[in-house]
């Protein structure tokens, strides 16, 4: 393990913080008022980081300082004592799915040494990712979902129509549908949500291979940092619909527009991540409240040792 990587301690610090942000927005569910269960969320997520001795730096966060007055991009958290630490976080990923009681909200979270998760910039992201146990190199961001379906079910040893590929159902993505049909691939659309989306390729048991399409770049980074803690394979292209979009990205550093970034360029050390379930998807269930006590589900992985915990919380409500 390196000198630069993070103390195992801070695991559970990372679960409690991912939980407790959860729980908040667990009131909301069903609630419709998406704006309420982010706010809940990102209110407890804030309080839980300030009471923890490190010093943290939002890199990925709620938005730019002028537009969100808690867990902006930049903001110092937590007591400003012990380590040095960037954040990635998004206390509610997937605001429209708890609005709707549907599956697959998260809170979510990732943890690396200061300095070294890519500061992206609030805009979308070409993604691309897959689980672990392929060849380096498996994926290619640039080379046609068809033929990246071709590349997986040759080192799965299946027919291309054995992969089931993770989309965004979004009409943007009509080309990337017509590509992965021609081979045959099986498409999981999914409403929201590509943080779990990218997540469930490395779950043999979601049956999903490969994760394709665009999404929210600060998305990106956080699924980055998760396949990452199990040897997954990830590539991401930030995309710019105007010039304002790029001065944002030049605001937080980015200075080649073009660039495809490869897992290791986007999370640069080795990262801790969190992730505790809002409502119940295939990889974790929701909050749940009985017989007066809350009821949590997290993973929480470390890629520095590669260990991926559940955890399962409960106290008094
Ligand atoms: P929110 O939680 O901010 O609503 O994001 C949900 C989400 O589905 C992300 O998972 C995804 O990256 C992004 O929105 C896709 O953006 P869009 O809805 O504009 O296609």
């Amino acid at each position: 393990m390196s000198s630069e990587n993070l103390d195992r301690g801070l695991v559970l610090d990372a679960v409690r913080v991912t939980e407790i942000a959860a729980i908040a927005a667990s009131k909301l569910v069903g609630r419709g008022d998406e704006k309420a269960a982010d706010q809940a969320a990102v209110d407890a997520m804030r309080t839980a980081l300030n009471d923890l001795e490190i010093d943290g730096e939002i890199v990925i966060g709620e938005g730019e300082r002028d537009e969100a007055p808690m867990l902006y991009i930049g903001e110092k958290v937590g007591k400003g004592r012990g380590p040095k630490i960037d954040i990635a976080l998004d206390p509610l990923e997937g605001t429209t799915l708890t609005a709707k009681a549907m599956a697959n909200a998260l809170a979510v979270m990732a943890w690396a040494p200061k300095g070294t998760l890519l500061n992206a910039p609030d805009t979308y992201m070409d993604k691309i990712g897959c689980g672990p146990g392929y060849p380096p190199g498996i994926i290619d961001l640039d080379a046609s979902p068809a033929d990246n379906v071709r590349a997986m079910a040759k080192a799965k040893g299946v027919d291309p129509t054995e992969i089931t590929v993770c989309v965004l159902d979004r009409p943007r993505h009509a080309d990337i549908m017509a590509s992965l049909r021609s081979v045959g691939a099986r498409i999981h659309l999914i409403t929201d949500g590509d943080v779990a989306g990218v997540m469930n390729t490395a779950d043999p048991e979601t049956g999903i291979d490969l994760y394709v399409g665009q999404g929210g770049a600060p998305e990106g980074v956080l699924a980055c940092a998760a396949l990452k803690c199990v040897g997954g394979q990830f590539q991401g292209r930030l995309v710019f619909r105007n010039a304002d979009e790029k001065a944002r990205a030049a605001r937080v550093g980015i200075t080649d527009f073009d660039k495809k970034y490869d897992l290791h360029e986007m999370v640069r050390a080795d990262a801790i991540f969190a992730a505790t379930g809002v409502t119940s998807g295939a990889l974790l269930d929701g909050v749940r409240v009985a017989d007066g006590f809350v009821h949590t589900h997290t993973l929480v992985m470390n890629s520095a040792t590669r260990t991926v915990r559940e955890v399962r919380m409960k106290r008094p409500v």
